[in-house]
């Protein structure tokens, strides 16, 4: 039931706080040892190496789970398009470990992976869903849930959110097995509570986003997103975001990328949003701001409080560099969806999509 909210989507949206908080509840009850079970644990410590395989939405929160199973757990990770992986003729490591990530369960292509991963490389795996007893939830060796709650809006949000705060949980449980450094460092629980806050103060100002995309993408043909690492890893979410239910032609750079090619695409006024999270790299990305605002690009900027410049016209919560994702998506999501809103597009239900996608 949606009740006062116009759409699904903005409910979803506004829950995250609520999710974060769940998945605290849920597997953090004591934070230095996080519950996701001894045997999926031991499973894991035999891994040399994790592949974490999604689609879509669920793909992009696999490119940040990357990040943090290497810093925090120490495990060389990748990250995989299910539908292109279903068919690779991969070098898998001595001993894979598999994840994976989809908020129905029902995904195909995804399917399609864990088919080979069982009667092919007879590898174990950890499926994260948001769906209990799914597909992908009954076939995997392991089970983790994504405690989000139902999401209907077709474009995937509250379960992006949540897919990284349990691959947070499953990479520090992993570190701290393995007695990482980092991971014993880590205070997930603060962070996880500072992120609900952070998103809660977000959602709690949406008028003004909503006049951000009311200005900036009303009746623009195309938009971009830029940003480097796990900055860069959000603006192909934001991108897909933009692009599933307002119909801008939005793409995620990597904001270095850009002069090798996409620069060719900045006409006046163009909307390029760049994301500044990360201490080593919001510099560089500045650098290319200037490159494409001297090409006549309307730019509009996503910074944490601590690298903000004056002008930056959305200033989030800083937050662990690893986990701001959490956050720095939550304005694109309004975007989104409030340029559907004034383009007049049903948010909830774009065309020629549906919420599973049951086939190759
Ligand atoms: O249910 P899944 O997470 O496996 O779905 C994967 C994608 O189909 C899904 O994330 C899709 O990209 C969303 N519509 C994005 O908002």
């Amino acid at each position: 039931d949606r009740g006062a909210y116009p759409y699904y989507m903005l409910k979803e949206i506004d829950e995250q706080p609520a999710v974060l908080h769940r998945i605290q509840e849920t597997y953090l009850e004591n934070p230095a040892q996080p519950a996701i079970g001894a045997d999926l644990l031991a499973a894991m410590k035999q891994a040399d190496q994790i592949y974490i395989v999604g689609a879509g939405t669920s793909y992009h929160a696999g490119l940040v789970g990357k990040e943090l199973f290497e810093r925090l757990a120490q495990v060389p990770t990748q990250a995989l398009v299910a539908s292109e992986f279903a068919y690779a003729d991969p070098m898998l490591s001595q001993h894979p470990f598999f994840i994976f990530l989809t908020q129905s369960g029902e995904t195909a292509d995804s399917r399609q992976v864990l088919v080979r991963v069982k009667e092919e490389w007879h590898a174990p795996s950890l499926t994260i869903t948001n769906v209990e007893n799914s597909t992908l939830y009954r076939e995997a060796t392991y089970q983790l849930l994504l405690k989000a709650g139902p999401e209907i809006a077709v474009a995937s949000t509250k379960a992006y959110t949540a897919q990284i705060a349990v691959e947070a949980v499953v990479a520090k449980a992993l570190g701290m097995a393995k007695q990482i450094a980092n991971a014993k460092q880590f205070d997930l629980q603060h962070q996880l509570s500072l992120a609900a806050n952070a998103i809660q103060a977000i959602v709690d100002d949406k008028e003004e986003i909503k006049q951000i995309a009311h200005d900036n993408l009303a009746t623009t043909r195309n938009a971009f997103y830029i940003g480097r690492g796990v900055d860069y890893f959000v603006a192909l979410e934001a991108a897909l975001k933009l692009k599933e239910i307002s119909y801008i032609q939005a793409e995620g750079f990597a904001s270095g990328e850009l002069k090798h090619g996409t620069i060719a695409l900045i006409e006046d006024q163009t909307p390029v949003i760049a994301l500044l999270t990360q201490k080593k790299t919001a510099g560089h990305t500045r650098s290319n701001i200037q490159e494409v605002q001297s090409r006549g690009a309307r730019v509009l900027r996503i910074a944490s409080q601590n690298l903000a410049k004056p002008g930056d016209e959305i200033v989030i919560p800083a937050i662990s560099e690893l986990l701001i994702p959490l956050i720095s998506v939550v304005p694109a999501q309004l975007l989104a969806y409030y340029a559907s809103l004034e383009r007049g597009y049903n948010v909830d239900q774009p065309r020629n999509l549906a919420k599973s996608v049951t086939v190759e």
